[in-house]
């Protein structure tokens, strides 16, 4: 009987992780650099309107892709053994995107369907442009740390943390 070949699951879980973070984070700078201020051209008060029925299907995706992230980045940590590098000076790469990832979990899981899209509709209802302005800034923000996440990781992957 011939054996059946092995699966190589380090690699797998690899693709996996990268491809959920490019999705996720790609996603995210194109509604930063795209979308935001593209918005800008609209009359003032459909500005949000817009931003939430778009936000509305990207964030089904990033919600997969997160879970994604999260459930490989897990199966990496403990096929690789690295957990004893956490909360280490070596493992700060390793801290970082973990410290990203439940920031976003938050986000996406917990304050948008809790309190974030109420706020925000209520402040668009005031004044549509500085809610777009302040949403812009919040994405910037949030795009420059995962940046710097997937630097850090990269680097630290590779043995320079
Ligand atoms: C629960 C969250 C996460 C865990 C437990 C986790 C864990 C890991 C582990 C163990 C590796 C493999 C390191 C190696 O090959 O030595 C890895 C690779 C990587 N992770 Fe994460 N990760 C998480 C979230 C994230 C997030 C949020 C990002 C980006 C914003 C990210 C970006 C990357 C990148 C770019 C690599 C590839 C590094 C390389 O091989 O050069 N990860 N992750």
């Amino acid at each position: 009987m011939t054996a059946l070949p092995r699966l190589p699951i380090m690699p797998l879980l690899l693709a996996a992780h990268i491809l959920s973070v490019v999705l996720w984070i790609g996603g995210m700078a194109f509604v930063t650099t795209v979308v935001l201020p593209a918005l800008a051209r609209l009359p003032a008060g459909q500005r949000i309107p817009a931003f939430l029925e778009i936000e509305r299907r990207f964030g089904r995706q990033a919600r997969v892709w997160v879970l994604i992230a999260g459930a490989s980045g897990a199966g990496l940590l403990a096929r690789l053994h690295l957990e004893g590098l956490m909360g280490t000076a070596h493992g700060l790469w390793l801290d970082a995107m973990i410290a990203f990832w439940g920031l976003f979990a938050l986000l996406l899981f917990v304050a948008e369907p809790a309190f974030l899209h109420r706020r925000l509709q209520e402040r668009a209802s005031r004044d549509g442009e500085a809610a777009r302005v302040l949403l812009l800034r919040g994405h910037v923000v949030l795009l420059a740390l995962a940046l710097f996440v997937v630097a850090a990781a990269v680097l630290g992957a590779q043995g320079a943390g």
